[in-house]
């Protein structure tokens, strides 16, 4: 660390992005706080256990823990006292009966924080947050900190992939700081300091466009994803194959070939809620007509749900009823528990609603998935959920599916018959073991 004495950081709100943010920067050598109005939580962490699936994680905060430098606590005033950069890490769900971001956990966050602040300090949002929240937090602060005008709001978004977090935290594609001062782009650079030093680039920006990054990042991404399946949807009516299509384009530098994959779409904590949070938003500032688009993005995702579930049926001759069928995956994608808006268990969900029987299995998401859908059947492996299946359907690519031997299957099933929803298989080689192999996109 340089000879100016790095800050004190607290990381408010200890969820997926704050846990994994409070973790790395204690291991990059940082004093650091963690706080949550979650006792068990903080209780959980500050044993050394990470409350949720990350892979490399685990291992991070023993690391943290036992370097002396993490701790964590329920208290605001504990936290002012100690931090001269304050993190808000905490969740921004979509609203119950709207599509706009649910922004009460920011605003407890920032005025629970406030009237302990008595001295200069910075606050970081790193929550996605509709533009102009960081204006009006900004005053917020003011009339609420003793410090008053002294306390600084700086916005710097959060990019990380779950499954990656840690990567994704020590060696972030870009940070982006969103200041209104020198001395708020100072304060953040002495708070990344060891990322800086690993090369990642800065772009310094104002409030509104750093808060406008995140969620421009996620609906380009979420549009890339819904682009190639809307090419499905076409390939499906032509008799084309949207796997060569999409092979065939991302040979294209200029296209590229991420977020190219064709199947059942995305989900998770992020991308369905900030396309919403964002064309509502939109709306609101008069600008609705520029992002309009987004709601067929959202359209085109949730149809690729509806017709896995419809390959599903054509394989039982449309008579689901009764039917026995293995759904391999509940989270929302591979190495992770997740079970946000996922699209596998919402495919699980709507076959067991037409009268099949479902068994659900997935490597690390059952205990989620049974907590939020106890009308579900779960099994302890892929094969034992497949024992005498008349169709199996692969909803979450996890390796391990991948590399499931079509014969062994056979020997469990009731009927060789396969829906990958993720195009996760190879159609030829299951064929040629004498399955049916149906994918989205693929005559
Ligand atoms: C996303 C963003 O990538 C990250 O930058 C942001 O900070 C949070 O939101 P995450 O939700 O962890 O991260 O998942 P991501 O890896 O982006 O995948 C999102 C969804 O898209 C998954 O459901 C995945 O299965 C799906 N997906 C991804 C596709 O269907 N096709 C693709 O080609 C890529």
């Amino acid at each position: 660390m340089s000879s100016t004495p790095a800050p004190r950081l607290t990381v408010i709100g200890t969820g997926y992005l704050g846990a994994t943010h409070a973790i790395c920067m204690a291991v990059l050598g940082f004093e650091v706080l963690g706080v949550d109005v979650d006792e068990s939580k903080i209780a959980r962490l500050a044993s050394g256990e990470v409350p949720f699936f990350e892979p490399g994680l685990p291992e991070l905060l023993t690391k943290a823990l036992d370097s002396g430098r993490l701790r964590f606590t329920t208290s605001y005033e504990e936290a002012a006292r100690f931090g001269d950069v304050h993190f808000i890490c905490v969740g921004t769900p979509q609203q119950a009966g709207s599509e706009a971001a649910d922004l009460r956990y920011v605003d407890a966050a920032v005025t629970s924080l406030a009237p302990h602040l008595d001295r200069r300090v910075l606050v970081v949002g790193r929550s996605t947050v509709p533009v102009g929240t960081a204006e009006r937090l900004t005053g917020v602060l003011r009339d609420l900190a003793p410090a008053g005008s002294d306390v600084e709001l700086a916005w710097s978004p959060e990019f990380l992939r779950e499954g990656f977090a840690v990567d994704d935290t020590m060696h972030p594609d870009r940070l982006v700081f969103g200041v209104a001062s020198d001395w708020a782009e100072e304060r953040l650079r002495a708070a990344f300091r060891p990322v800086l030093e690993y090369g990642a680039p800065v772009v310094r920006t104002d409030l509104p466009t750093a808060e406008l990054v995140k969620v421009a990042a996620n609906s380009y991404l979420a549009t890339k994803i819904s682009y190639i399946n809307a090419m499905a949807e076409v390939c499906e009516a032509v008799g084309a194959d949207v796997k060569d299509l999409a092979d065939a384009l991302a040979l294209d530098d200029r296209i590229g070939g991420r977020f190219l994959k064709p199947g059942l779409g995305f989900g998770g904590g992020c991308l369905p809620k900030d396309i919403r949070a964002f064309a509502h938003r939109a709306e609101e500032m008069g600008v609705g007509q520029a992002v309009s688009f987004l709601r067929e993005v959202d359209g085109i995702n949730r149809r690729r749900r509806a017709r896995t579930v419809d390959l599903v049926c054509e394989l039982l001759d449309h008579r689901p009823e009764g039917a026995r069928i293995a759904a391999w995956g509940a989270a929302f994608k591979p190495n992770s528990d997740d079970i946000r808006d996922a699209p596998a268990l919402d495919v699980a969900a709507t076959l067991h609603g037409l009268g099949a029987d479902v068994r659900v299995y997935d490597p690390a998401a059952l205990d989620n998935a049974r907590r939020a859908f106890p009308q579900l059947s779960y099994g302890e492996s892929a094969l034992d959920v497949a024992r005498g299946a008349d169709v199996v359907v692969l909803l979450t690519e996890w390796a391990e599916f991948r590399e499931i031997d079509p014969e062994a299957l056979a020997r469990v099933v009731g009927h060789r018959r396969i829906v990958d929803g993720r195009h996760a298989l190879n159609a030829a080689q299951w064929r040629s073991h004498g399955w049916e192999y149906r994918a989205l996109g693929r005559s």
